[in-house]
């Protein structure tokens, strides 16, 4: 997963090139380089991040109004300046760069080995490179086709060579890529983020397709040579809503966007009476009311929010409902019938696991229902019907809006379906829609209590472990408040279930371990006090999630953070927002970088 570059046009290239690498920094930062062409080709490339490719540059620009950049999350070799990108053949008439992986790269070596070539990195995207230079007749086109043929895997690549120093080629098989509209100028991009600020119109390049990039335009053929009309779509997001906005970091912008997200999720698709429209998705009654089994299947905080997903459609549903991890499902060989919806979430909807496992559903005849925040994606192409989150663009690699995003999304469609089968009745949906209606409130509430996440995080820092423990729908939340902690903070968490703490676990509370306890779920509720006892009795610190109503647990807990009381169903989503408060606090108290954590990426779109 690494973000790509292009542009061909009347301005100087390299300004803009580096320019979109910083948009794109979130797919990956741990090097970045960018080619440039004015008839010669000039590639500049630093390790780390793109502030170093910045200062490389600085009073050296390279000159050309053509070129090509990347930022790179590294697969094959080390983070080096010589294993950045662009990569160039031994000629340098030749440039790549190229997001995924090239799954014959061994052979494409080994041959190219025997017949003598040298290799100036570790990367598969020389060899790429070599390949379209190898192949180059006369046409630039078909040297990067016949490449293609040549390269198994997964990917995105971006060509440029001086033998035809007006064009950029550009393929796409799986990874993400789009070309930006301009007067007189065109722009190639991993995502449309990248590039808002230059155009709002786009092409969206399709899987197993090529693009030939002019000042004038772009041309999309098919691998295999076929023309292919597109047309462009046009995008009304305000490349505003991609800056901090007076945030010290994009996570907390973020965090404190949620009751906004709140309200862009349900706007138009639920009444006060709990009648719900959602309009990208096409199945009807009958096919509802024929439902066996729901299946979700994600990664990461999404899969987190799939757990909550399967708990809500269990109970409004009383449907069996299984969530799945992606990378799981996708080898599992599982037994899905016909008459059973599967569910992919994925904020990205570019996650290589949750493409494949989403997948699986058409194989077996059932349909498959996208949740994800990204309009056009690939995900949302894949699927049947889509529920778009409406999230806005989330930078923060630690996801937090787009969480909560799916979670809403969730009861949408839980209440569509429960409608469908019965399983609601008007009442039910009525009360169901007050209290989504109040969530933004609520959730302003929660952001209000900042301060016992600060002093919760004061608690917490210095620990070597800390455990999250819940019930139910609590345990999903504690599942992502862990993860939260994890990504950024990177102090050791795990959550469980809290009765499954006294099996195991319990050894390692000891004098001062910290335990952080979601406390929402009334009917469970005196069980996860007996778990607080055990913990209690062991020295360890309680750190308590719970309604503001609640006054028992001042008993037990050694610091509260509250929320306001509401139905135990919707609790989830007041309930993890001290948790992203918590994390983000700590990892402010720790000095991490948090937007952009270490080893992670905010789209993973390799396996
Ligand atoms: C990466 C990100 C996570 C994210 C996961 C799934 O691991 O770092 O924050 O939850 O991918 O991403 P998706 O775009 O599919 O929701």
């Amino acid at each position: 997963m690494c973000g790509i570059m292009g542009y061909v046009g009347p301005q100087q290239a390299g300004p803009i090139l580096i320019d979109g690498l910083k948009r794109l920094e979130y797919r990956g930062y741990d090097s970045a380089g960018i080619a440039v062409s004015n008839g010669d080709i000039r590639v500049m490339k630093a390790q780390g991040k793109i502030a170093n490719l910045e200062a490389l540059v600085d009073g050296d620009q390279p000159t050309g109004n053509v070129g090509i950049g990347h930022t790179r999350w590294a697969t094959h070799g080390a983070p080096t300046d010589a294993n950045a990108h662009p990569h160039t053949d031994p000629s340098g008439e030749f440039v790549v760069v190229h997001n995924g992986i090239i799954e014959n790269f061994q052979d494409i070596k080994t041959e190219l080995a025997e017949l003598g070539a040298e290799f100036a990195s570790d990367t598969d995207t020389e060899l790429l490179a070599h390949l379209v230079a190898r192949e180059y007749d006369g046409d630039l086109v078909e040297a990067v086709r016949r490449t293609v043929a040549l390269s198994e895997g997964a990917y995105a690549m971006v060509v440029m060579s001086t033998r035809e120093p007006e064009t950029i080629v550009a393929v796409r098989k799986i990874s993400p890529l789009v070309v930006g509209l301009g007067d007189g100028e065109t722009y190639l991009a991993s995502d449309i983020p990248a590039v808002l600020h230059h155009t709002r119109d786009f092409l969206i390049i399709e899987d197993d397709e090529m693009v030939i990039v002019t000042s004038e335009g772009a041309t999309v053929e098919t691998i295999d040579g076929d023309s292919v009309e597109r047309d462009a779509i046009h995008i009304d997001w305000d490349a505003g809503q991609a800056e901090k906005g007076g945030y010290e970091h994009f996570m907390l912008k973020e965090i404190h966007e949620q009751p906004d997200v709140i309200t862009e999720t349900l706007g138009g698709r639920i009444s006060e009476d709990g009648s719900v429209w959602l309009e990208d998705v096409a199945f009807d009654d009958a096919y509802i009311a024929g439902l066996d089994r729901v299946w979700i299947t994600a990664c990461g905080t999404a899969f987190h929010a799939g757990l909550i997903g399967q708990e809500i459609f269990r109970r409004v549903l009383r449907l069996p409902a299984n969530v799945e991890y992606a990378h799981e499902l996708r080898y599992a060989d599982p037994i899905i019938g016909p008459r059973e919806l599967m569910i992919a979430i994925s904020q990205s909807g570019e996650t290589a696991d949750t493409l494949a496992a989403a997948r699986v559903a058409p194989d077996h005849g059932s349909r498959m229902l996208a949740i994800t925040n990204v309009v056009g994606s690939t995900l949302s192409r894949y699927a049947d019907d889509v529920l778009y989150t409406r999230a806005g663009p989330e930078i923060s690699v630690a996801s937090t809006k787009a969480y909560m995003a799916m979670l809403i999304a969730q009861y949408l469609l839980a209440l569509r379906l429960g409608a469908a089968r019965g399983t609601v009745n008007e009442q039910q949906a009525q009360a169901v829609a007050h209290g989504l209606h109040r969530l933004p409130a609520a959730i302003e509430e929660v952001l209000g209590n900042e301060d016992e996440a600060i002093a919760a995080a004061a608690a917490i820092t210095d620990a070597d472990d800390v455990y999250f423990i819940g019930r139910g729908l609590d345990y999903a939340i504690a599942m992502e408040g862990s993860l939260k902690l994890k990504e950024i903070s990177y102090l050791h968490s795990e959550a469980m279930p809290a009765g499954e703490l006294k099996h195991g676990t319990l050894a390692l509370i000891t004098e001062g371990v910290p335990v952080v306890v979601i406390l929402t779920q009334r009917d469970v509720y005196d069980k996860t006090i007996s778990a607080i006892q055990e913990v209690k009795a062991r020295g360890g610190r309680i750190l308590a999630v719970a309604y503001d109503t609640d006054e028992e647990i001042d008993t037990y807990a050694d610091l509260v953070m509250r929320i306001p009381d509401m139905d135990d169903l919707l609790a989830p989503v007041a309930a993890v927002v001290p948790l992203q408060l918590l994390a983000y606090h700590v990892a402010r108290l720790r000095g991490h970088d948090i937007d952009q954590p270490r080893n992670l990426a905010k789209s993973v779109t390799v396996e």
